[in-house]
């Protein structure tokens, strides 16, 4: 089966046993729902972030690009155009990953995969003067066009760390310091990688810390990768909306959770 067709049958399965915000029972949970899942509400760097992405869709420049994770390794040459409409996150998971930060108040934040910077501007022009933000990108061309970006919304509070995650993991984690209280892992999508990823992080993770995956159901590997992280006996709660996956430590969550929430909109009759 193709990763098209697995991610379909994967939605019909997840679109059916999900639930909406009036269903659950959690006060944690439902705050998170409204604060982060289901809040509509536009500010400002949205509109300049998604400026940024219109110009790079628009232009003609052609980068070498190193390939990693699932597509690599490899060097290739590729239109900028092409790799933003293709990888970056879309507006409404970077706006749902700007209303994290929102709600968390995290004061650091680790990406993995920044690609050309549309999610890293979303992450850190939530709390631009608060939180710290490294960031990790394998492509050194793409973490120039990542760095640009930046520039031009004035987000200094970004640290970007070009090469393999592999050789730039470890002295990110070192220059953010503290513990990690919020990390992206939207670059390697291999579930082993992931996987290791994930470990590497949590070691460096606290009760209050929230992980946020990307692609869950973008391959039968990936969503094994998935299934085993719910299975950690670190994780306490996650939360599915099919693209992002958040996954939560706090040990006071006596019961072990797993839901599949989506916004209350797409299902309108579910109000109980
Ligand atoms: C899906 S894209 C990230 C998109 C980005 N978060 C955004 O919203 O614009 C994944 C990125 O991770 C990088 N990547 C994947 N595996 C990597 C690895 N093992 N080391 C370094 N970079 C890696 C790729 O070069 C690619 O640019």
């Amino acid at each position: 089966m193709t990763n098209f067709l697995f991610r379909l049958r994967r939605f019909a399965g997840f679109y059916r046993a999900a639930l909406t915000r009036y269903q659950l029972h959690s006060p944690f949970v439902f705050e998170w729902a409204v604060s982060v899942l289901d809040d509509r509400r536009w500010y400002y760097p949205f509109r300049d972030i998604e400026a940024l992405r219109a110009k790079m869709k628009a232009s003609p420049t052609v980068i070498e690009l190193e390939d990693f994770g699932a597509r690599g390794p490899g060097r290739r040459k590729a239109r900028l155009a092409r790799i933003v409409d293709r990888s970056a996150v879309s507006p409404a998971m970077g706006r749902m990953l700007f209303r994290t930060v929102n709600w968390l108040r995290p004061t650091t934040i680790l990406e993995l995969g920044a690609s050309s910077g549309i999610s890293t501007m979303y992450l850190a022009s939530a709390a631009a003067q608060s939180v710290r933000v490294a960031s990790l990108e394998g492509s050194l061309a793409l973490t120039q066009v990542a760095e640009v970006n930046l520039t031009v919304l004035r987000l200094g509070n970004v640290q970007l760390y070009g090469g393999p995650f592999d050789q730039v993991l470890e002295p990110a984690l070192q220059a953010l310091g503290a513990p990690l209280d919020l990390v992206f892992f939207d670059g390697d999508h291999r579930g082993d990688a992931t996987l290791r990823y994930f470990e590497k992080c949590l070691a460096r993770a606290h009760d209050r810390s929230v992980f946020v995956f990307d692609d869950l159901y973008w391959s039968a590997d990936m969503a094994e990768a998935w299934a085993r992280i719910k299975q950690h006996p670190k994780v306490t709660l996650t939360l599915d909306t099919f693209h992002l996956g958040f996954v939560f430590f706090n040990p006071d969550f006596k019961e072990k959770q797993h839901l599949q929430v989506v916004p209350a909109r797409w299902k309108p009759w579910k109000v109980f």
